[in-house]
């Protein structure tokens, strides 16, 4: 078969994992030819693309980034984008179509299967917001870096008695900051999934001072909401899918905290590092699986499925049941931290 590649969205460790899984297993096992697409759905677009072979995906399993590129080019808001694609589609004669990306690029995919193209998805966000799978892969490094980040500030916050404020993505869902706060010890989480309660906050960090730790940690996702300014962005652009660009809710939350409590507090926003890099094993494993798993679903002649995983199972479900709505952190995880704070 011919099978075109692409990778949409903000990019994610583990992303040249799937394309050299799926790559090798397709030319090893099915005999396939491969064509990438650069730059996401704009490569579809314009027709720009890349030989996929085994020489070109040989080297590629440890290093973060994509080989193809990444943009956030919504097709649905260009005039003829479906026409340029299918014309992309058809001239290279593919049979089918491997899109990695998180709900903005499935949104695309679905749109090509009712056109009739073979489309099959897997999901990535450093978010782990997708719906319908347990773990996106990217999601463990942007994790393992923003603990790593969260243990290093322990020592500096606590020799200057400061409050230390760790900004973290997450536009809906608070897993990376649930995640490394918990494995950090942080001493405040802040999640969008819960308006900010800042005499909530001030309680925490009173309470610590009075337990004699006079320094304090708070992980705030990027998409959290403080009530008097909702989501803190950058300017009043947004992305081609809407998305304004989140950040800065660290420095706003530190600001309150400061002007509420009189402890010296600092913020550092750890932004696009978490998405740097090379991605962890259980990335690079989790990457693979996903992208053995799509290959084969192309064969068995699957459309418009995206590959998850359930428990430690890889299967798939329909692409439109990953994108309906957004994975957000469950109350279990929210019991673990509030287990952990001093009782109101
Ligand atoms: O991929 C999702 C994400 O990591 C969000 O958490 C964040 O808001 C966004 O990407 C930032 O993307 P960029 O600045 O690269 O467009």
């Amino acid at each position: 078969m011919r099978i075109g590649m692409l990778t949409g969205g903000g990019d994610c460790p583990g992303l040249n994992a799937v394309i050299r899984a799926v790559v090798r297993k397709g030319v090893m096992h099915y005999g396939d030819e491969f064509v990438g697409f650069v730059e996401g759905w704009r490569g579809v677009i314009d027709d720009r693309t890349m030989a996929l072979d085994l020489q070109t995906t040989s080297g590629i399993l440890h290093r973060g980034g994509t080989i193809l590129r990444s943009s956030r080019t919504n097709v649905k808001k260009i005039e003829g984008g479906f026409e340029s694609c299918l014309k992309a589609i058809t001239g290279h004669k593919l049979d089918a179509l491997i899109a990695m990306g998180g709900d903005d690029t499935q949104s695309i995919s679905v749109e090509l299967v009712k056109r009739g193209v073979q489309c099959i998805g897997v999901p990535k966000t450093i978010d782990n917001d997708l719906s319908g799978t347990d773990v996106c892969f990217g999601f463990d490094t942007a994790v393992t870096i923003a603990t790593e980040a969260v243990d290093r500030l322990h020592s500096t916050t606590e020799a200057h008695s400061r409050v230390q404020v760790v900004e973290v993505m997450g536009r809906d869902a608070g897993w990376i900051a649930v995640t490394a706060g918990i494995a950090g010890g942080a001493d405040v989480i802040l999640a969008p999934e819960k308006p900010i309660d800042m005499d909530e906050v001030v309680r925490l960090l009173r309470a610590r001072w009075e337990s004699g730790k006079r320094f304090a940690l708070v992980v705030v996702a990027e998409g959290a909401k403080l009530p008097q300014t909702g989501q803190v962005a950058l300017g009043a652009k947004v992305d081609s899918f809407g998305h304004a660009r989140l950040s800065g809710i660290g420095q706003a939350l530190a600001e309150e905290i400061e002007r509420r409590t009189g402890y010296e507090t600092r913020s550092v926003n750890l932004g696009h590092t978490q998405r740097g890099g090379t991605p962890t094993a259980y990335d690079r494993m989790l990457a693979t699986r996903y992208g053995t798993a799509a290959i084969d679903l192309v064969h068995q002649g699957k459309t418009g499925r995206l590959v998850v995983l359930q428990g430690n199972r890889i299967t798939d479900i329909p692409l439109e049941d990953a994108i309906a709505k957004t994975r957000t952190v469950g109350e279990d995880l929210f019991a673990v931290i509030k287990g952990l704070q001093p009782k109101a």
